[in-house]
């Protein structure tokens, strides 16, 4: 089961938390849907015990988690909290207590405003900071922590946050996106070396990559060329650093990204960001088809007809295995973990007082076949986390997509598990 912290805790203006980035950006108009903000979420923060208490209702083995930078150094460096220790400290003891296996993510977008007004991602100095937060962390946590995660989708931070914009901090600035994702992969470098001198006892250490596998609309030589050309945009410009020690070739000194890159790049940056990852973890919800279009290349061709979520993205559950398949045979890493997979429908409670979610149920079957295939394919594939236990705050698109394998009521926070979360007590069972 995964979550993170800002989704789901509130309790933002409690206990010394200092803001973040997203406390800013959704407080901002027009950023979110209807407005919302993550300033309650889930309350998770106070009702820690009863969610933890519906994992072990599923016989869970593990649960991923973010830490929120800001509750344990509400300006992003300098001074610890210790109520915000304090909180980490008694989920991971619940946890351990039902024996359900901690995995600490270190970021899920909630970036402390303090390093944001100094520049955020973009400027070096965040991820220097970051490896020290690491540091931090580690020492506090690794006595009973020894599953680690640096970043959640690295690419998502650098381009719906400073590309796009449609995520915190909303900027819209090429060349910056370029300089974030750069400092991103750096930070994660330093994080894994701190966490490695900071933890006493085992840790193992990875990253959550969000990767679409990329497939050509025909077979013709042109579609499978765009194809190529959008794999080394979405998946290559992390994997390859991370677990090659370099940008793509591909990406020549004629193309402008590498140029913004080159020009924030050190000496000895690759290899800190190729420091050994004792794993490497995939969010996987859809795939992405690809044409030829002049000039520019490609462009998407998702078929007009596909199933899709309430999100509007494909069911395609092969295309989990296909990804598998294809990050073992391009980077060969021996350990695999799918570290998100999940699908938002527009759940309601029915009369019986019961949430119905055949959709969900099947889709999240369908998926979990696809991994039990690349297992029995030799594909070293070692876990499998559900997104997610609670119905949340999905960033730009505030409570209106509903993730859960149980329901929330956003007025009443009342939880009510869903079919789907019956239904993997089973799984989780063998049954
Ligand atoms: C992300 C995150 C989650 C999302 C989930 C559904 O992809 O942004 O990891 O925080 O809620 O992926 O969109």
């Amino acid at each position: 089961m995964a979550t993170s912290a800002y989704q789901i805790e509130g309790a933002c203006h409690e206990d010394g938390r200092g803001p973040s980035i997203w406390d800013r950006f959704s407080h901002q108009r027009g950023r979110t849907r209807g407005g919302a903000t993550g300033d309650c979420a889930c309350d998770h923060y106070h009702r820690f015990r009863e969610d933890v208490a519906l994992m072990a209702g599923l016989g869970i083995q593990a649960y991923r988690f973010s830490i929120a930078w800001t509750r344990i150094l509400p300006t992003g460096s300098g001074d610890l909290n210790p109520h915000g220790l304090d909180f980490y400290d008694r989920l991971v003891d619940e946890l351990l207590e039902w024996g359900i296996t901690p995995y600490a993510t270190l970021f899920h977008y909630d970036l402390p405003q303090r390093l944001q007004d100094q520049g955020g991602w973009p400027n070096r100095n965040t991820a220097l900071r970051f490896g020290e937060y690491a540091q931090v962390i580690g020492k506090r946590f690794g006595d009973r922590v020894d599953h680690w995660i640096t970043h959640n989708e690295p690419t998502i931070t650098a381009t719906l946050g400073y590309l796009t914009g449609e995520h915190a901090p909303g900027q819209r600035n090429p060349p910056a996106a370029f300089r974030a994702l750069h400092h991103i992969l750096l930070s994660h470098g330093l994080a894994v070396q701190a966490l490695r001198t900071a933890v006493q006892g085992p840790a193992r250490i990875g990253i959550a990559i969000n990767l679409t596998p990329i497939y050509p609309a025909t077979p013709s030589a042109q579609d499978c060329r765009s194809a190529d050309l959008a794999h080394m945009y979405y998946g290559r410009m992390v994997l390859d650093p991370l677990l090659k020690g370099c940008y793509p070739a591909e990406l020549t000194p004629a193309w402008i990204w590498r140029r913004l890159i080159e020009r924030v790049a050190r000496e000895g940056d690759l290899e800190t960001i190729s420091t050994p990852l004792d794993f490497v973890g995939v969010n996987y919800y859809t795939r992405a088809v690809f044409r030829h279009a002049p000039l520019i290349g490609l462009r998407p061709a998702s078929p007009r007809k596909a199933e899709r979520t309430q999100m509007g993205w494909e069911i395609y559950s092969p295309g989990l295995y296909d990804l598998l398949a294809r990050l073992h045979a391009d980077y060969s890493h021996s350990n695999l973990i799918v570290t998100e997979n999940g699908a938002a429908f527009p759940d309601e409670v029915s009369a019986d007082g019961q949430v119905h979610d055949p959709r969900r149920i099947c889709y999240l079957a369908d998926h979990v076949d696809q991994v039990r295939r690349a297992i029995a394919d030799g594909i070293p594939v070692s876990g499998y986390f559900v997104w997610t236990l609670l119905d949340n705050f999905e960033w730009a698109l505030g409570y209106t997509r509903r993730f859960g394998l149980v329901y929330v009521d956003h007025d009443t926070q009342q939880r009510i598990p869903k079919d789907s979360y019956y239904w993997y007590k089973k799984v989780v069972s063998g049954q």
